[in-house]
């Protein structure tokens, strides 16, 4: 991925509407380096027609970024990829609602992740963590390679359904959910890549074909929902499918519908199932090739951890396990970019926003910008403990987005991923097998086609 980023102009330049179709194919086979080379080109603001016909605005400005997702967040809402092709897949939910609806359940869901229910969580998670890792042990021994991205997600995505659902789901529904998610989520980026194909996709049976496993999916949860209601609610599980089966509607004081709380269930985890695996999977492939940087990192999980598990009350106590996975964050950012639709005027750096305006944030490419990061190619976590942190705050850096619509998984995603990190950190060493892995970008940022590590215990 390139860095490059051309000096900041006050106008967008308009890139002619032929170049947008003649660029479909390179947006297709690799949307990040397509929209990377443009930003070298065009600037860090220019208007540019995907495929020749979807007119936006394609941002990897700081400020700009601020203004559409916190200071002026009023004047945009979600593009209708989220609103029309995920809520027909995925119903509606966080990801998908807007308005006093989204306002209602973003407050029942951030009350299910905060932080005295983080705490409550952590015990449990590290349990789940110690039988994952001594599993990832028994495949990678006699030095067998292991695809550690899919490992992470195997782990991961166990952990999410647990906080989310605590003992009511067991490990084949897990794993049916899954591979519905993964299937959908294929689906979802054919759909969105080949928007005129919209009939071809009814009529072949494809979108009943997904159709048909969301049902199943929402099955596995329907389910769930059934047993804890049998048992009478609350049940003092204190997991989020307490907290949505116990809120009730503030005027009518009606409960949640089943159909809106396996919506929500099934929302958080497809936000959660790729995400911080990911993360997971790119730094431990960073770390297998910066020997240093393990070497730190092994030096402070010894030194605060003594071989246990991170819980939430240890955040503060491991600023470079933190500052590692957000300098893999900011090179390999999950969402890549963040999209949304201008709803009414506005206007920030002299550049006027009508409404109507599609809006593209290149989350990979300001994480790459070579005024606000010293060597921006390059891996060093020690950059989140310096001078540079200001980028946290000033659009630099937003890998959970920022504003009302930020990452609501957030504290959970941290808690997960320091558990899991200094785990295997702790128990492992770790090599990589390939020298180069290159990002795909779908709607997560992945490694494509893998990584494989090799994992040998440490004495
Ligand atoms: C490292 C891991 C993660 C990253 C990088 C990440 C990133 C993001 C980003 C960038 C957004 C905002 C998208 C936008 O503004 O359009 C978002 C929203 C969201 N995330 Fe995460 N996420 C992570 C983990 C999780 C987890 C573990 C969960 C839940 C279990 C979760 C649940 C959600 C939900 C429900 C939203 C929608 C919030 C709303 O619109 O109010 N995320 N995430």
């Amino acid at each position: 991925m390139q860095s490059g980023v051309q000096a900041v102009k006050a106008e967008p330049i308009d890139v002619p509407r032929w170049r947008g179709l003649a660029g479909a194919v390179a947006m297709i086979r690799d949307p990040a380096a397509h929209l990377a080379s443009l930003t070298e080109q065009h600037g860090d603001c220019f208007r540019y027609a995907f495929g020749g016909v979807a007119a936006t605005l394609v941002i990897s400005r700081p400020s700009l970024i601020l203004h559409v997702l916190k200071t002026c967040e009023a004047a945009f809402t979600k593009s209708d990829i989220q609103t029309r092709y995920m809520q027909a897949f995925l119903g509606k939910g966080l990801l998908t609602l807007a308005g006093e609806e989204w306002r209602r359940q973003r407050r029942v869901i951030a009350a299910g992740f905060r932080a005295d229910r983080l705490e409550s969580l952590s015990e449990p998670l590290a349990r789940l963590v110690v039988a994952g890792l001594e599993e990832l042990a028994t495949s990678a021994a006699n030095d067998a390679p292991v695809a550690i991205d899919i490992d992470m997600m195997r782990l991961t995505f166990l952990a999410v359904a647990r906080a989310l659902l605590g003992a009511d789901i067991d490990e084949a529904g897990v794993s049916r959910i899954s591979e519905a998610i993964l299937r959908i989520q294929g689906h979802l980026v054919r759909r969105i890549v080949l928007p005129w194909a919209d009939s071809w996709f009814r009529l072949s049976g494809a979108d009943e074909r997904h159709q048909a496993l969301r049902r199943a999916g929402d099955g596995v949860l329907a389910a769930s929902i059934e047993r804890r209601l049998a048992a009478g609610v609350p049940t003092g599980e204190g997991d989020m499918l307490d907290a949505l089966l116990a809120v009730r509607d503030p005027e009518t004081g009606e409960p949640m519908s089943r159909e809106a709380v396996v919506a929500e269930l099934m929302q958080l985890l497809v936000a959660g199932h790729e995400t911080s695996s990911t993360v997971l999977a790119w730094t431990l492939w960073l770390l297998a090739r910066h020997p240093e940087a393990l070497m730190a990192l092994h030096e402070e999980c010894d030194a605060v951890l003594s071989g246990r598990i991170a819980g939430a009350g240890d955040v503060s106590r491991l600023p470079l396990t933190m500052a590692t996975l957000k300098e893999a964050m900011r090179l390999y950012p999950p969402f890549w970019m963040i999209d949304r639709l201008a709803v009414s005027d506005s206007s920030c750096d002299g550049i006027d926003i009508p409404a109507g305006t599609r809006i593209a944030l290149q989350v990979a490419i300001v994480h790459r910008r070579p005024d606000c990061w010293a060597e921006p190619a390059a891996f060093r976590p020690e950059r989140f403990l310096g001078p540079e942190r200001t980028n946290e705050r000033s659009g630099a850096y937003v890998p959970f987005g920022t504003g009302p619509r930020t990452c609501v998984g957030n504290g959970y995603a941290w808690l997960q991923m320091l558990a899991i990190l200094t785990g295997l950190v702790q128990r492992f060493d770790i090599a990589a097998v390939d020298d180069a892995v290159a990002p795909r970008a779908l709607l997560i940022l992945r490694p494509a086609g893998g990584i494989a590590m090799r994992l040998r215990r440490r004495a």
